[in-house]
C-alpha cells in the first residue's frame, strides 16, 4: 500500500497537475485511481458560509433533483437524511468516494462538482415553520404562457449536482439518491448542459440552444453587485432583506423551445425577438456584448431599434437593484412533449423571489415576443439556506 501520487502519476506517463483530488480513497489500494488531468482533479470547495454552485461559474453539465419527504419523515429524520447527505456531497466534491461507495473509483475525478441543497416549503414546514421565509410557496399562476406539468413541478428537497464531467455527476446522483432513499420519493429529475469545459475561452457567456448569447445581464462574479443580487447584502434599501444570512432562493422552470417554428425566422427576425444580436449578444443598438443598450433610438422608419415587446426590453427592471443571477441549463431531450424536445433548465437565484423574480416573470407572460417560441412546463421554487462548517450539515443553522 502507499505509492505516491506522484509514483502513480510516472506509471501512467501522463503530464500534468496532480491536484487536490485525485484519490479515490476507502477499499484500499484496488480502490485507488490516480487522475492526472487538471479538469478532473480541480475541486470547488464545499465547506464555507455560502453553499458553492450558486456563484460558482458554471460547470458543464447539471442534474437538479427533487424529491418529497415520505410521510414519517420528521424533524428528526430530516436532520439524519442531511447529515448523511452533506457527509456524502463534501467527500464526493473533493474527490473522495462515499461511506459505502460501491463505484469508488468514479469519485477521483470530481471535476468542480457542486452538490448544493435547496429546501421546499414542506421540508422548512416540517423543521423550522416560524423561519420560512415569506416567498417560499409556488409561484403564482402566469395562465398567459404556463402550460405546467406536474412531473416538473415543486419538491420538498432539491439537490443541484453541477461538474464538469458528467460521470462524477452521474456518480454523484447515484451516490445522493441511495443516502436520500430511506426518507424520501424521488420526484423529478432534470439534466441540463453548457459548452464542454475548455471548448470556449474561461469567461464566455453560454449560448442556449437558439443560438443566443444567454447570461449578458448577470451580475458579475464576486462584486458588490452579485452580493446584493444574490445574497441580499446591503438591499435593505430597496425592501430585501435575506430570508437567514448567507441564504438565498432558487427558481427553476423547465421551458421548452420550439426550435421548430423558431427556424422559420430570418436571422434579423431572431434578432429582433430578444433585441440583441446573434453574433456576439450585443444590444441592436450596440457594438459589443456588454454595451449598454439604448433604448430610446429609432430605426429608419421610426421605430425603436430594440422592440418594445423584446426580451431584452421587457425582462429589464426599472428598480436595477432587483436582478437575479441566470444559471440555466440547455436540454435536448428527444421524450419532450412539444415538437423538437429542446429547452432552457432555468435557474435563477435571488435573495427574494417576490420581489426579484416573480414581477420580472408578470411582465415577460404579460408581453414578450420571445412567448411565442417558448413554453414553461415546469416551475420550483427552493429555499437556498447557507453552507456548514466542517463537522456542521448544510441546513443546520435551522436546528439550532
Ligand atoms: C435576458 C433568453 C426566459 C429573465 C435574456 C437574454 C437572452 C435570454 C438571450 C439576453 C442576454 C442576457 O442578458 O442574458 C431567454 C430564453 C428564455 C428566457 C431563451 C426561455 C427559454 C427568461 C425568464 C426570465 C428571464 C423565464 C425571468 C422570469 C431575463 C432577464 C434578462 C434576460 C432578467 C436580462 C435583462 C436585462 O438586460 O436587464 N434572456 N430567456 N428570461 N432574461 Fe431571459
Amino acid at each position: 500500500a502507499g505509492a505516491s501520487p506522484s509514483e502513480v502519476m510516472g506509471d501512467t506517463g501522463i503530464e500534468g497537475e496532480v491536484g487536490r483530488a485525485g484519490w479515490a480513497e476507502p477499499g484500499g489500494q484496488s480502490a485507488r485511481v490516480a487522475v492526472s488531468s487538471p479538469v478532473g482533479t480541480d475541486t470547488v470547495p464545499f465547506h464555507g458560509p455560502r453553499q458553492a454552485g450558486v456563484d460558482t461559474p458554471a460547470q458543464a453539465h447539471a442534474v437538479f433533483l427533487a424529491f418529497d419527504l415520505l410521510p414519517d419523515t420528521d424533524r428528526l429524520g430530516i436532520e439524519r437524511m442531511l447529515r448523511l447527505l452533506t457527509d456524502d456531497a463534501a467527500r464526493l466534491t473533493q474527490g473522495r468516494a462515499t461511506i459505502a461507495d460501491t463505484e469508488p473509483e468514479l469519485a477521483a475525478a470530481p471535476a468542480r462538482l457542486t452538490v448544493t441543497f435547496g429546501f421546499g416549503p414542506e421540508l422548512l414546514a416540517r423543521v423550522a415553520p416560524d423561519r420560512a421565509p415569506a416567498w417560499l410557496r409556488p409561484l403564482p399562476a402566469f395562465p398567459q404562457v404556463d402550460r405546467l406539468d406536474p412531473a416538473f413541478g415543486d419538491g420538498d428537497l432539491l439537490l443541484q449536482i453541477c461538474g464538469d464531467d458528467r460521470m462524477s455527476v452521474a456518480h454523484a446522483r447515484r451516490m445522493l439518491i441511495k443516502a436520500a432513499r430511506p426518507f424520501t420519493a424521488e420526484r423529478w429529475a432534470q439534466e441540463g448542459f453548457r459548452a464542454s469545459r475548455g471548448a470556449h475561452p474561461t469567461g464566455t457567456t453560454m449560448r442556449n440552444l437558439f443560438g443566443q448569447v444567454d447570461g449578458t445581464a448577470n451580475p458579475a462574479a464576486q462584486t458588490p453587485h452579485l452580493d446584493r443580487v444574490v445574497w441580499g447584502v446591503g438591499a435593505e434599501q430597496v425592501g430585501i432583506t435575506p430570508w437567514i444570512q448567507d441564504g438565498t432562493s432558487l427558481v427553476v422552470r423547465r421551458i421548452e423551445m420550439l426550435l421548430d417554428t423558431w427556424d422559420e425566422l430570418d436571422r434579423p427576425g431572431k434578432e429582433r425577438v430578444i433585441g440583441r444580436t446573434l453574433g456576439t449578444g450585443a444590444p441592436l443598438t450596440g457594438e459589443q456584448e456588454h454595451d449598454e443598450p439604448d433604448f430610446a433610438a429609432l430605426g429608419p422608419a421610426g421605430f425603436p431599434v430594440i422592440p418594445d415587446i423584446s426580451h431584452l426590453r421587457r425582462a429589464r427592471m426599472d428598480v436595477p437593484e432587483y436582478g437575479m443571477l441566470r444559471r440555466g441549463y440547455n436540454y435536448d431531450d428527444p421524450r419532450g412533449a412539444i415538437e423538437s424536445g429542446a429547452g432552457l433548465i432555468f435557474a435563477a437565484y435571488q435573495a427574494d423571489v417576490d420581489r426579484q423574480f416573480v414581477p420580472v416573470q408578470e411582465r415577460l407572460a404579460e408581453s414578450d415576443h420571445l412567448n411565442l417560441w417558448t413554453v414553461p412546463v415546469g416551475s420550483a421554487v427552493f429555499a437556498i439556506p447557507p453552507g456548514c462548517a466542517e463537522g456542521g450539515f448544510v441546513g443546520d443553522v435551522l436546528f439550532a
